[in-house]
């Protein structure tokens, strides 16, 4: 797997300072795009160097934060980053592995992780039992910039990926979307903000994309 998907060794250690840098502006963006009322509880799957987690943190103080993270290097860094912060845990594990009771997270988020996975929407799933009802997946991507020759440009999302993601969301059920484009200093951002009906309807609505 390459760094960006699990940094490793001295590599994944300039990988995750450069990350860290790159993702900053994005990292507070999208903690402030939550809808966070301060008891929530918050999952971040691939909580790389814990800057999401640190953001986030400060907004729920009756709530809870989780990251979880398959290398031990970012798992490391995020829990040194975040040593302060009483209501923020950071656990070393791969996603697919990962269980917890069902509806025990209110916001869900994913940010820059989903393209390293081979099975989407099987981890979709697993996230739509993860989350509670009137819980919310955001799912935050950079998009390719074609003027931007940098490595994190050259992995964000095209068009045709984009409509893969939004299809793989819907397959697992997520049947409320927005999205919205973000345009931050130095890279535009997809947000796409998915809830789930568990009011047992199974006459599911086409996704609605905003
Ligand atoms: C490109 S980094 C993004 C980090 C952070 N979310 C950000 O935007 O700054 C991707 C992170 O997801 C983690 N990751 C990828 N697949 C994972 C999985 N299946 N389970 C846990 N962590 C995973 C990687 O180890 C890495 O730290």
């Amino acid at each position: 797997m390459s760094q960006a998907g699990k940094p490793t060794g001295l590599a994944g250690v300039i990988f995750g300072w450069i990350m860290q840098r790159s993702n900053r502006q994005m990292n507070r963006m999208i903690a402030s795009e939550l809808g966070l009322t301060g008891t929530e509880r918050v999952l971040e799957i691939g909580s790389g160097t814990g800057d999401a987690l640190a953001e986030i943190s400060a907004r729920v103080p009756a709530g809870s934060v989780l990251g979880i993270d398959h290398s031990t290097l970012m798992v490391k860094r995020a829990r040194s980053r975040n040593r302060n912060r009483d209501n923020v845990t950071i656990q070393l594990a791969d996603f697919a592995l990962f269980s917890a009771q069902p509806e025990s997270f209110d916001r869900i988020l994913l940010s820059n992780v989903h393209q390293f996975w081979d099975e989407p929407v099987a981890r979709f799933k697993q996230i739509a039992q993860l989350l509670a009802a009137g819980g919310i997946l955001t799912v935050a991507i950079r998009i390719q910039d074609p003027q931007n020759r940098s490595y994190f440009s050259r992995i964000g999302y095209d068009q045709t990926r984009q409509q893969q993601l939004f299809e793989q969301l819907n397959q697992a059920g997520f049947n409320t979307l927005t999205r919205s484009y973000k345009t931050l200093a130095k890279m535009d951002v997809l947000l796409i903000q998915c809830s789930l009906d568990k009011s047992g309807n199974t006459n599911k609505q086409q996704a609605v994309f905003e």
